[in-house]
């Protein structure tokens, strides 16, 4: 689309989080390719190969221009001999082999059928599939022992395969400000995750949930998923408490993407279709909750923004660039042994010296 950028002249960052990455990019013919390979490798156990295909695929969708011959790469970071083979194939022949016969495997379509039941990870779908089993339906069929999850999970599997709309996120926001607004007023809430960097569609809608007056927040969730219940909006809901502890959760714990905020993992009841009742139905949606202390708002907001290589990525420039330690409760400086506190993403991302990358620029 721009055919006066000169590719050798672009400079592309190492890492995904000193980038912008846009939602719509020039490059999903071979990011579609490379993602494949990425997806199979988590299916396949193998984490750094994962990771590498993932963030060959991240730095195509931060080029201004569409690839078009190998010389367009010359310059470009994280792109391994691998990638590189993959998108030869495809800029050659139109398409890889190995992608095609890795979409095509019995292993990776049974891996994403089952994976893809909420509920289910890559280990139980793993050992589903060397026994025999491929599909939501044989689970059913030779009555495996589910847990409460994921017998939610079988019984939405149609519903929860739909995309979500922002329609329906704006109308599940509607739904959220008004239960939260019943139980704690002055409560604030975040739309996050994808529908925050700007997507028309997610597998869920992401809600981070706070109050000015520290405290305030506390035990907030089974309040409001009983407003819920009581409203018959909740098919499935299971809280976590908040487990966090600065001294305890802090520089000594190893970085994990998982937080310990009091969190829902639910499926809304959606009413859907006309006002009318002849033709009102219903679908479920997944929904995430999290609330938040106030003092970690920031964080927590930069941590459920995503993407996840976007997450990933400030974390370890946290790690290796600086010496902090990033998560969504917090910032740790090594160096001075203390904590930075920060009230908003800037903050955070000027404490990084990084440059302040807008959510919607976070699609890496
Ligand atoms: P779709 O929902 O597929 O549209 O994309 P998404 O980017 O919204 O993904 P998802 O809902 O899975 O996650 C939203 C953000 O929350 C991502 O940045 C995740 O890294 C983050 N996230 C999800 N689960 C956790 C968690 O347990 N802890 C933390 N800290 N972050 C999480
Ligand atoms: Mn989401
Ligand atoms: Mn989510």
């Amino acid at each position: 689309p721009k055919p006066n950028i000169d590719p050798t002249a672009v400079l592309i960052k190492a890492y995904a989080c000193q980038r912008r990455t846009p939602l719509k990019h020039h490059n999903s013919f071979l990011t579609d390719a490379l993602e494949i390979l990425s997806q199979n490798a988590e299916y396949n156990d193998n984490e750094g190969r994962s990771v590498a295909f993932r963030r060959a695929a991240s730095v195509l969708k931060a080029l201004p221009y569409r690839v078009k011959n190998m010389e367009d790469l010359k310059s470009l970071p994280c792109l391994g001999d691998h990638s590189q083979r993959v998108i030869k194939e495809i800029l050659e022949d139109g398409s890889s082999r190995e992608v095609e016969s890795t979409r095509q495997s019995d292993k990776f379509q049974a891996m994403k059928a089952l994976t893809g039941i909420f509920g289910v990870g890559v280990r139980t779908a793993d050992r589903w599939f060397r026994e025999g089993l491929r599909s939501p339906d044989d689970l059913f069929r030779t009555g495996q022992q589910l847990n409460r999850a994921q017998q939610a999970g079988v019984q939405y599997y149609d519903d929860l395969q739909k995309p979500v709309t922002k329609a329906e996120a704006d109308v599940i926001s509607d739904i959220v400000e008004k239960a939260v607004r019943a139980v704690l007023p002055g409560a604030e809430i975040r739309l996050m995750g994808g529908f925050r960097r700007g997507k028309e569609v997610g597998h869920d809608v992401d809600f981070l949930i706070t109050h000015p007056e520290e405290g305030k927040e506390e035990g907030l969730m089974p309040k409001i998923t009983n407003w819920l219940e009581e409203q018959g909006l909740l098919l499935y809901q299971k809280t976590t408490r908040n487990s966090y502890l600065e001294k305890m959760d802090g520089p000594a714990r190893a970085p994990n993407n998982m937080d310990r905020f009091e969190r829902c993992f639910s499926i809304f009841k959606l009413q859907t279709g006309s006002e009318r009742a002849s033709v009102s139905g219903w679908r479920a949606v997944r929904v995430d909750l999290v609330v938040s202390p106030y003092s970690q708002f920031a964080f927590a907001t930069l941590g459920w923004t995503g993407s996840k290589l976007f997450e990933r990525e400030l974390r370890r420039w946290a790690g290796q660039e600086k010496h902090m330690s990033l998560s969504s409760h917090a910032l740790f400086d090594s160096k001075q042994n203390l904590y930075l506190r920060a009230k908003t993403e800037e903050e955070i991302f000027a404490y990084l010296g990084l440059e302040f990358i807008p959510p919607s620029e976070r699609n890496a």
